[in-house]
């Protein structure tokens, strides 16, 4: 998608920039004047509930923008759906060392090693109890920390959840990102087992204390083979999770080999991992037959990859590397060709 032309001379000037100094003066500007990306035109509503919870549209913002929940009152005023904050960890982590973010302009890619740098779960939260989200949905995305060894990850997950259940209209779990040490490893057998029971069993304690729900999704990666993919779903089901996230970056290179930047380790999102991301939400789609609903994720830099994903079986889009290349307009075309479909 080409640039509207006032995001257009916006990216230009962004662009010039190392890809992480310009992604924090983005989340600078946007957190002091939220209205910003207002002025790319309102996203039309398009109500539909998902998960028991009502979205104004099905468009949403991707994890990993906003790590810290600074700028949801600008999500808001964007037009999104929804809002996906974090990946938060526990504690406060600074992440890997940089440079650890890269375009790959020719692909409409980014390749990340960011590695969950965020303020941890006591600042990112009280940000999110601060903010005015409108009727947009907010999704807390939950991680463990890169110093917690892995007999001890399900501790971080269980301190997320209960940490961000009063607060979040759901919680997502993420167990996909590549740049995390043996975090994918929570995707499969055991290890995955004894994380979903041990959400499941909190849950229900949350519920009895509480006395409110709070929906819990899980995020997988696009590098998982179809049967892996067919497992995660019956173990979310098994576990009466609410929803699949489909899908984080991916390790693959194939779709950018010989360009510039395609070799840093990282995951590369953008239009190189659409194909794959909608190949996991259709076989996700046909495997569950409509027992869990599915977010779409992966490579949606046109509107009509919005529509795509939505056919394939998704009940709800995310876009993370697209708004960085085609802008915020990108939200209001995408939500009016979803309605449209
Ligand atoms: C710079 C960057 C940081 C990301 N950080 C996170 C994260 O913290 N948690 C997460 O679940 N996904 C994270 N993601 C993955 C995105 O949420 C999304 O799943 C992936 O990029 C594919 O979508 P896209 O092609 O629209 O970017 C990140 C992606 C990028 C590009």
């Amino acid at each position: 998608m080409i640039p509207s032309a006032c995001y257009g001379l916006a990216r230009k000037a962004l662009f010039a920039l190392d890809a992480e100094h310009a992604h924090h003066l983005t989340i600078a500007s946007l957190a002091r004047a939220p209205f910003t990306g207002a002025a790319f035109g309102r996203a039309g509503d398009d109500p539909v509930e998902v998960m028991g919870l009502q979205f104004r549209n099905r468009i949403g913002l991707a994890a990993g923008l906003d790590k810290n929940a600074e700028c949801i009152p600008a999500w808001n005023a964007m037009g999104f759906g929804f809002a996906e904050v974090g990946t938060i960890t526990p504690k406060p982590q600074p992440g890997n060392a940089k440079p650890r973010m890269f375009r790959l302009p020719a692909k409409t890619a980014l390749i990340n090693r960011l590695g969950f740098n965020n303020v941890g779960l006591d600042k990112a939260l009280s940000n999110v109890r601060s903010a005015r989200r409108g009727n947009m949905v907010l999704g807390i995305n939950i991680g463990k920390n890169a110093a917690t060894p892995a007999q001890q990850a399900v501790d971080d997950y269980v301190t997320g959840l209960m940490a961000a259940w009063p607060l979040a209209d759901y919680i997502t779990v993420n167990v996909s990102s590549p740049n995390t040490k043996g975090l994918r490893d929570l995707q499969a057998g055991d290890a995955r087992d004894a994380l979903l029971g041990a959400l499941s069993a909190s849950r229900v304690r949350l519920q009895d204390a509480t006395g409110q729900n709070v929906p819990i999704a899980i995020k997988i990666a696009p590098d998982m083979d179809d049967d892996g993919v067919r497992a995660m779903a019956d173990a979310a089901v098994a576990n009466g999770l609410d929803a699949i996230v489909a899908t984080n970056t991916t390790l693959a290179r194939d779709a950018v080999q010989g360009l510039s930047h395609a070799d840093e380790v990282g995951g590369l999102s953008g239009a190189p991992v659409r194909e794959r991301a909608t190949a996991v939400v259709r076989v996700l789609a046909e495997h569950l037959g409509g027992r869990l609903p599915i977010i779409g994720v992966g490579g949606v830099t046109q509107p009509e990859h919005a529509v795509e994903k939505l056919q394939a079986g998704a009940s709800l889009v995310q876009i993370y590397t697209g708004l960085i290349y085609a802008g915020p307009a990108l939200v209001r075309h995408a939500v009016r060709a979803a309605k449209q479909s």
